[in-house]
């Protein structure tokens, strides 16, 4: 099937790796394709520029956002940063609806740096990424999912041992099923995939954000996540 993953930085190269891995025909989006391969600095977290990680991927096209959400038909990923998304989601609809009636599995978090760091999450508590995605493109079947996380753990869980637990919303029953069966794909148990409902859950899930950036501080690493332990 043909996915699209819009971002280039860890978690789009990292869900882009293992669509391609599972057999899936996957082009990453960018905002300017010559601009992205020229690249040849480390980001902050030590990742390699982009035409590095390319190279070990041959048979993942890197195109303009608006050619990735044409080609995206299964699923189309956002992985950009959060406070550009409706910006690269707009570019990737091409001014027309390559968008629409398409599942639209939103990834990426609201934070915003601009007062330095911690950073501080725009919208929050009333709104949130999830639902300004929705609401900007409504003929789209927006879910949030594999937010909470970091990008290896998203498709990887085995890397944290025990239970834990990954989070849909969205507001497309079928959409939300999809999505189920591509993170059953990725190796997560039906058990610890947790449906919170509509999109409005999205405030949620993007509000725990300040907590695992408190929680990478406290552990040191990445490799852990959230287990909702029950009564019953
Ligand atoms: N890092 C993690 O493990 C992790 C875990 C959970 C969720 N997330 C979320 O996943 C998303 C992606 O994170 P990331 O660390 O992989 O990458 P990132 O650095 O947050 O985002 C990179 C992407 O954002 C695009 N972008 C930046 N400024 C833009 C603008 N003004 N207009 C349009 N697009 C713009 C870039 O486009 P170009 O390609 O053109 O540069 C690039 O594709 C974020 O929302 C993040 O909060 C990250």
């Amino acid at each position: 099937m043909r996915y699209a993953v819009l971002g280039t930085g860890v978690v789009g190269r990292t869900l882009a790796a293992t669509l391609g891995a599972l057999g899936h025909d996957v082009v990453i989006g960018t905002r300017d394709p010559a601009a992205t391969l020229a690249r040849t600095d480390h980001d902050s977290y030590g990742n390699p520029p982009y035409r590095e990680w390319q190279a070990q991927y041959p048979r993942i096209g890197l195109v303009p956002f608006a050619d990735a959400g044409e080609f995206g038909e299964a699923a189309v990923v956002n992985a950009t940063a959060g406070v550009t998304s409706l910006s690269a989601l707009t570019a990737a609809a091409g001014g027309g609806g390559n968008l629409a009636g398409k599942v639209l599995i939103d990834i990426a978090n609201p934070l915003d740096y601009s007062a330095g760091m911690p950073p501080s999450l725009n919208p929050g508590n009333t709104d949130s990424l999830g639902e300004q995605i929705q609401r900007a493109f409504p003929d789209s079947r927006v879910v949030k999912t594999l937010n909470t996380m970091n990008s290896q753990v998203m498709v990887d869980p085995a890397r944290v041992p025990g239970d834990h637990d990954v989070f849909v919303c969205g507001d497309d029953i079928e959409a939300k099923q999809r999505v189920t069966e591509l993170l059953r794909a990725f190796g997560w148990p039906e058990a610890r995939i947790i449906d919170l409902g509509d999109i409005t859950a999205a405030r949620g899930t993007e509000m725990v954000l300040p907590l695992w950036l408190r929680l990478l501080g406290v552990i040191g690493h990445a490799d852990y996540n959230f287990h909702i332990q029950r009564a019953v």
